[in-house]
């Protein structure tokens, strides 16, 4: 079969020369302008990548007009509905479900990774009470490559996957470790006899008074469940900014524990994975339905940075299928919970109001991942400076499996975009 072209032109020169179409097993397909350059002397320029695909990835695909997603060809619907979290990262990393042999030794290995080295506890103990988690995470998160460094062979296949599983092991204990530090409460560690969500929330809740551990030791099903779902849906995304930042990391052949530290900079922030957080400040601050106008407008005018918090997405031009999952997961969970949320109404009653406003509508401005997932959290008594935490633990399977993806990669290159120069011209001082 020909190889199909592309001819780009330059106008102002008359120069003109053809490059490779690539396609994907399913997507738009796009123009490998790797020689432009030195073809026709010219760089593109894509502020934000609205058009640029970075690399090749088997990962994850998304329909942004669809509203479909799939990790490794799965639909999202379908994972939710029938695997458990730590089952969809088995099929992330590998590429395919686990059968019950490798699912279980998985697990087990998960397991046998999961304690940290009791220096780590020391700094932890560092920060001030009041640090951020999500600030405590990078540091922690980082120092994982004080503890790996000299040992680790990058270039060995076997090293590269115990230290994905070391940071899927690790990432639930160092976050809530970072939580019961920020009230004070002696660390719990993760024991063999839990389940990965399971092991979550006795770290997180294990004192007898709490809603989930009673003196029995006896864990809340539905919140195991819940959070089952959450983090299979915040598992991985594409090339998504934090993503994207660890494959930049990685391509230095930096330490994957530092670059995995980067990816959780990148989605702290609140136009990416902070936005669970801001939506619940959000939330409080319109505080009433009949507040919801003034909100709304502020949202429109372009000289308010105000953004509605949940709305929107760069990939999604119709509705997020993972918001659509949680809303319904949203109603089970208050439901079973009998927590009476007030936040909750308020967040159904926005979001009809938005999806009738004609500026939302001819934007295409939906409810994302993040608009709902925050609603959950709440009922299960997460604290809110712990929701990107939870994306975090989530997004870990997500970025250690393109962290394997690339490093296994022949030929791999570092990542080193190139510019529009708008500086002063040469001059003498
Ligand atoms: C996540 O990439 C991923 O896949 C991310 C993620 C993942 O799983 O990794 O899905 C997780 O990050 C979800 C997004 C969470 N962020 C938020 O909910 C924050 C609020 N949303 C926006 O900041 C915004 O929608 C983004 C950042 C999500 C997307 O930004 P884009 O694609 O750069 O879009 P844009 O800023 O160019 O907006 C296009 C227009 C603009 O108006 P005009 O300049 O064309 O007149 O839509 C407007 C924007 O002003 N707009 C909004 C808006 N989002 C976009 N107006 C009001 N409220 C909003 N939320």
């Amino acid at each position: 079969m020909t190889q199909e072209t592309a001819t780009i032109r330059n106008n102002s020169t008359g120069e003109e020369a053809e490059f490779s179409l690539l396609k994907g097993t399913v997507g738009t397909p796009v123009v490998d302008v790797s020689n432009l350059n030195k073809q026709l002397g010219l760089f593109t320029f894509d502020p934000g990548f609205m058009s640029t695909a970075s690399c090749k990835s088997a990962i994850t695909y998304i329909d942004g007009e669809q509203g479909i997603l799939l990790y490794r060809g799965y639909p999202i619907d379908q994972l939710a509905e029938k695997c458990s979290f730590l089952e969809v990262a088995y099929l992330l990393m590998n590429g395919e479900l686990g059968n019950q042999q490798e699912q279980a030794e998985f697990e087990h290995e998960i397991g046998q990774h999961a304690m940290l080295h009791e220096a780590m506890h020391g700094f932890i103990d560092g920060f001030h009470y009041d640090a951020h988690p999500m600030a405590m995470m990078v540091g922690i998160v980082g120092s994982l490559s004080a503890f790996y460094h000299s040992e680790l062979n990058m270039n060995d296949p076997e090293h590269r996957r115990i230290s994905a599983m070391r940071m899927l092991a690790k990432m639930p204990v160092i976050a809530t470790a970072c939580h019961r530090h920020s009230i004070g409460y002696p660390f719990v560690y993760p024991r063999a006899d839990l389940s990965y969500c399971e092991n979550f929330l006795n770290m997180m809740f294990s004192l007898p008074s709490q809603k989930y551990i009673d003196k029995d030791n006896y864990i809340d099903p539905i919140a195991v469940n819940a959070l089952n779902l959450l983090f299979i849906l915040h598992a991985d995304h594409e090339q998504n900014a934090s993503t994207s930042t660890v494959r930049l990391a990685s391509s230095t052949g930096a330490n994957p524990y530092a670059c995995i530290a980067a990816g959780i900079g990148a989605l702290w922030g609140p136009a990416h994975g902070g936005a669970n957080e801001a939506v619940l400040s959000m939330l409080e601050e319109i505080g009433s339905v009949d507040r919801i106008p003034e909100f709304i407008a502020k949202a429109k005018d372009k000289n308010d940075p105000f953004r509605l918090m949940g709305f929107g997405h760069r990939v999604y031009k119709n509705f997020d299928p993972r918001a659509t999952i949680i809303r319904k997961a949203c109603y089970e969970v208050l439901e079973s919970t009998s927590a009476q949320d007030p936040l909750f109404d308020l967040a159904i009653a926005l979001e009809k109001f938005a999806l009738e406003d004609e500026y939302f509508v001819e934007k295409k401005l939906y409810p994302n991942v993040d608009f709902y997932s925050g609603i959950i959290y709440k009922a299960l008594n997460i604290p809110v400076d712990m929701f990107t935490v939870m994306f975090t633990i989530a997004r870990t399977a997500g970025w250690v499996s393109h962290w394997l993806e690339m490093m296994a990669e022949p030929g791999q290159r570092i990542g080193r975009p190139r510019q529009v120069y708008t500086g002063k011209n040469l001059r003498n001082v």
